[in-house]
C-alpha cells in the first residue's frame, strides 16, 4: 500500500514534470511574430508567421484555426509529405520520431537566440531547431543542429535548414534564375499545386544559374508598395535546394530550403555536430520594396564586410588589357584612373605564372609567382606605381583552382577533385580543375597564396578572389571510401575554414567575391567579403536587369557596377557613355575599360561623374534605402529607382530608357522615400544636354514629387547622344 502510493506521487509528479511546460515559443522582430507550440513530449508545431501579434491574440491562435504543422517535418511515422530531416539510424530504421524535450534561450552579442531541443521518442538523437533574432532587424535567422550518440553513424539523408507552411490563397513565388552574364533575372508566378523546385548543383559557386533567395508573395501579384510578404534567403555557398510542395489535400505550401541533398547524404559520427546553413526569412506587410530594406539593412550591419565604410571608386584592367599585363599598361591605367578621380586600381588575371605564364585562360592557376616578364618590377614596382599615382593597389587570384600547365598540380595531382577510375573532366580552358578543399593541405595551399601576398605587400588593399568552374568528376581524393558523398559539404567548410583563417588575420583587406561575374552571390559567403562582382556582363542596359534582381536581397553597397567600353564586351551594343555611368552609379561605381582608348572628352565626363559620385551620392546609394519605382521587367520603356538617405533629407533618383520606339508613351514615375513634408530641391547629376531640365534648381515637396513625380525627357539635347536617355537627380532637402 504504502509502495503504491508513493508510486502514484511520483506518477502524478511525472506527469507534471512532463507538462512541465506546454509553451508557445514567441520569436519576435519588431513587427513580426512566429510563433510555435513547444509541449513538452509532443511535435514542435508551428502556428504564425506574420504581423507581430499581442500575447492574448497568440494564445488564442489555434482557436482562429492556426495551421499547428510538424514545424520541423521528421521522416518516418508519417512518410507522406516532404520532410525536412530523414535519416537512417545506425540499426537500419528509417524513421523518425522527434518530439520536443527542452526550450531555451541565449544572448548572443545583441541577438536573442531561441532554441527547441527536438529528441528522438526511441533513439538518442536529437535535433535543436534555432532561431535568431535581434532586436535592430525584420530577419529571423533560423538552422538546426543535429547530433546523436547511437553506436554507429547515422546517415543523414535529408537536413533542411527550416520549414515554413505556406497558407494557400493567391500566393505567387518571385525567383531568381540566371545564367553567366545573365544573373539575378526576376520570375514571378503564382503558386499552383505540385513541386517547385530551385536548387543550383554547381558545387563552387551556387548562384550560377538560379539564386538562393525567393519571395511569397502572399496577396497575389507582387507588388513594391503593397500586399504581405514573405522573404527567404538561403545562407549557403554550396549545393542547395529550395522546395515548395503544395499538397493537394492541405491548405498550405511547404516550404522547406536547405542543402541540396543529391549524392550528398551524410554519415554523422557519434558526438558530431551537424549544423545546418542559416535560413533567413523576413515578413512585412508592405510589399517587396520594404522587404528587400529589411534583407539589406541586416545584410550591411551582419553579413557583409566594413560596410561602416565608403567603398573605393576603381578601375579594373580584365576589359581593358585581359591577360595582357604588361608594367607599362598597369602605370598607365594607374594614371588614368586617379586622373579620372579614382580610388583604387585592381590587376586582373594574367600576372602570374613562370613555368607556364598565364598568358590565356588553358594554364599557370596555381603558381602564385609573378610573371616577371611582364612585370619586371614585380609587385613591388606596381606598389610604388601606385603610392605615386595616389591610388591603391588590388589584385586578382583564383586559389580554388589549378591548371593541368602549373607547377602545383605537376607536383600534387593527389590535390584536385576527381573521381577514382574516371578521367578528368576540364573546366574553363579546357584544363581546370578545381582543388580538393576538403582536404586540410589543400586549405593550407589556399591560405598560404593570400597569406603570403600580404604578408609579403601589406600594401594591397584590396584582393579580388575569383572562381571559374564547377565541381565535375565527383570524387575526393582525400575523403575515404565510404565518405565520398560528404565531398560537396565538406568543401564548403573548408572554405570557410580558410576565409576564417584569412580573415583572422587580415581583416581589414578589402575583397571581392567573384565567381564567373555573379555566381557567388549569396549570404552564405559574403560574411567574409566586401561585395561581389554582380555580372560579367558590363551592358549598361542588361545591367539593369541584373541589378534589378540582385537588388531584391542584397545592398547597392556590395554591389560592384562598372562603366565599360563599347560596342559591349558581351552584347556587342553600343550606348553613350552618360547612360554607361548613370547606370554604374546606381551601385558600388566602377571602371572596366582601357582609359587609354577614351577620347579627352570621355574623360572629363567621367572625372565629372567621379567626382560627383564621390562627393554627392556615394553614402546616399552606399548607406541609404532603396526604392524601386518602375521595374524593367514590366516593359512600360522605362526603369527607375532611388535611394534615400535614412534621414530622409539627400536622395538620388535614377531614370533609364530600356526601350526606344518612336512615340511611345512612357510612364511617369512617383517617387518615393523622401518625406512628405519637407521641400527638395533638386539638380540633375551628369548633365549633357545643352539646356538645363526645366525643373532644374527649382523646389518641390516630398509629398508632390511622390504624388507626382516629375517629367522626364526621353532623349538628349548633346552631341554625343543616341537613343538611350537616362537622367540622376540629387534631391537635397531645403
Ligand atoms: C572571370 C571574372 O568574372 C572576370 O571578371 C575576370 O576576372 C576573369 N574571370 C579573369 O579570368
Amino acid at each position: 500500500m504504502k509502495m503504491k502510493s508513493k508510486l502514484t506521487i511520483l506518477l502524478a509528479f511525472l506527469l507534471i514534470a512532463g507538462n512541465a511546460f506546454a509553451e508557445l515559443v514567441r520569436v519576435d522582430t519588431p513587427s513580426s511574430s512566429l510563433i510555435i507550440q513547444a509541449d513538452k513530449g509532443k511535435k514542435l508545431r508551428h502556428l504564425y508567421y506574420g504581423t507581430r501579434i499581442s500575447d492574448a491574440d497568440a494564445a488564442n491562435l489555434k482557436a482562429a484555426g492556426a495551421a499547428s504543422l510538424n514545424a520541423y517535418p521528421d521522416y518516418g511515422v508519417d512518410p507522406s509529405g516532404e520532410p525536412a530531416i530523414a535519416v537512417v539510424h545506425a540499426d537500419g530504421n528509417m524513421t523518425l520520431d522527434l518530439v520536443v524535450d527542452a526550450v531555451s534561450s541565449r544572448k548572443e552579442d545583441n541577438a536573442d537566440v531561441k532554441v527547441i531541443t527536438l529528441r528522438d521518442s526511441h533513439y538518442p538523437f536529437t535535433v535543436d531547431v534555432c532561431y535568431r533574432t535581434s532586436p535592430a532587424h525584420e530577419i529571423i535567422e533560423t538552422w538546426t543542429e543535429i547530433s546523436h550518440s547511437e553506436k554507429k553513424p547515422v546517415r543523414l539523408n535529408r537536413f533542411a535548414s527550416g520549414y515554413l507552411p505556406i497558407r494557400c490563397g493567391n500566393v505567387w513565388i518571385s525567383s531568381f534564375y540566371g545564367s553567366w552574364a545573365n544573373e539575378a533575372q526576376v520570375e514571378a508566378e503564382p503558386l499552383t499545386h505540385g513541386m517547385k523546385v530551385i536548387k543550383d548543383r554547381d558545387g563552387v559557386r551556387n548562384a550560377a544559374s538560379a539564386r538562393s533567395e525567393v519571395v511569397f508573395s502572399l496577396d497575389g501579384r507582387p507588388a513594391e508598395n503593397s500586399g504581405r510578404v514573405i522573404g527567404a534567403a538561403l545562407c549557403y555557398s554550396g549545393n542547395y535546394r529550395l522546395v515548395v510542395d503544395a499538397s493537394p489535400d492541405k491548405n498550405y505550401h511547404h516550404f522547406l530550403a536547405g542543402i541540396d541533398e543529391t549524392q550528398s547524404s551524410y554519415n554523422l559520427r557519434p558526438k558530431e555536430l551537424f549544423t545546418t546553413p542559416v535560413l533567413a526569412i523576413s515578413y512585412t506587410d508592405k510589399g517587396l520594396g520594404e522587404l528587400s530594406r529589411s534583407f539589406h539593412r541586416w545584410g550591411r550591419d551582419t553579413r557583409i564586410l566594413h560596410t561602416d565604410r565608403l567603398r573605393d571608386v576603381l578601375l579594373n584592367s580584365w576589359e581593358g588589357v585581359y591577360f595582357n599585363i604588361k608594367e607599362p599598361e598597369m602605370d598607365q591605367m594607374m594614371a588614368d584612373i586617379a586622373s579620372m578621380g579614382g580610388e583604387l586600381f585592381v590587376m586582373d588575371d594574367g600576372w602570374f605564372g613562370v613555368k607556364y605564364p598565364r598568358d590565356h585562360d588553358r594554364q599557370g592557376l596555381g603558381d602564385w609567382t609573378v610573371d616577371t616578364r611582364k612585370l619586371p618590377g614585380g609587385i613591388p614596382g606596381l606598389l610604388d606605381a601606385a603610392r605615386r599615382h595616389g591610388v591603391k593597389f588590388g589584385i586578382w587570384i583564383e586559389p580554388e583552382m589549378v591548371n593541368v600547365g602549373s607547377e602545383l598540380y605537376e607536383k600534387h595531382p593527389e590535390y584536385v577533385i576527381k573521381a577514382p577510375n574516371r578521367d578528368l573532366t576540364y573546366g574553363r580552358g579546357k584544363t581546370q580543375m578545381v582543388l580538393d578543399l576538403s582536404n586540410p593541405k589543400v586549405q593550407d595551399i589556399v591560405f598560404t597564396v593570400v597569406d603570403t601576398l600580404l604578408t609579403k605587400y601589406p600594401e594591397i588593399a584590396y584582393i579580388k578572389w575569383d572562381a571559374n568552374m564547377p565541381v565535375r568528376n565527383h570524387g575526393s581524393q582525400y575523403l575515404s571510401a565510404d565518405n565520398q558523398s560528404h565531398l560537396f559539404i565538406d568543401y564548403h567548410r573548408g572554405l570557410a575554414k580558410t576565409l576564417d583563417r584569412i580573415r583572422d588575420k587580415y581583416p581589414d583587406v578589402i575583397i571581392q567575391a567573384c565567381a564567373s561575374g555573379g555566381a557567388r552571390v549569396n549570404y552564405g559567403i559574403l560574411p567574409w567579403f566586401d561585395e561581389f562582382w554582380t555580372s560579367d556582363n558590363t551592358d549598361a542596359l542588361q545591367r539593369i536587369y541584373i541589378q534589378w534582381g540582385t537588388s531584391y536581397f542584397y545592398p547597392a553597397i556590395a554591389m560592384a557596377s562598372h562603366i565599360s567600353a563599347v560596342p559591349n564586351h558581351q552584347t556587342g551594343r553600343t550606348m553613350n557613355l552618360k547612360f554607361r555611368t548613370d547606370v554604374a552609379m546606381s551601385g558600388r561605381l566602377g571602371m572596366e575599360i582601357q582609359p587609354r582608348n577614351m577620347t579627352e572628352d570621355e574623360r572629363q565626363q567621367c572625372r565629372r561623374a567621379i567626382e560627383e559620385y564621390k562627393s554627392k551620392i556615394r553614402p546616399i546609394v552606399q548607406h541609404g534605402d532603396l526604392y524601386r519605382l518602375l521595374s524593367p521587367y514590366d516593359r512600360m520603356g522605362a526603369a527607375s529607382l532611388m535611394y534615400a538617405s535614412p534621414e530622409k533629407d539627400q536622395a538620388v533618383f535614377f531614370w533609364w530608357k530600356t526601350e526606344s520606339f518612336c512615340h511611345k508613351q512612357y510612364p511617369r514615375v512617383k517617387m518615393a522615400g523622401l518625406d512628405p513634408d519637407r521641400t527638395y530641391k533638386v539638380s540633375e547629376m551628369n548633365r549633357i544636354d545643352a539646356v538645363p531640365l526645366a525643373f532644374e534648381g527649382k523646389s518641390f515637396s516630398g509629398r508632390y514629387l511622390m504624388d507626382n513625380g516629375l517629367e522626364m525627357p526621353v532623349s538628349h539635347n548633346a552631341p554625343n547622344a543616341d537613343e538611350w536617355a537616362s537622367r540622376v537627380l540629387l534631391l537635397s532637402a531645403e
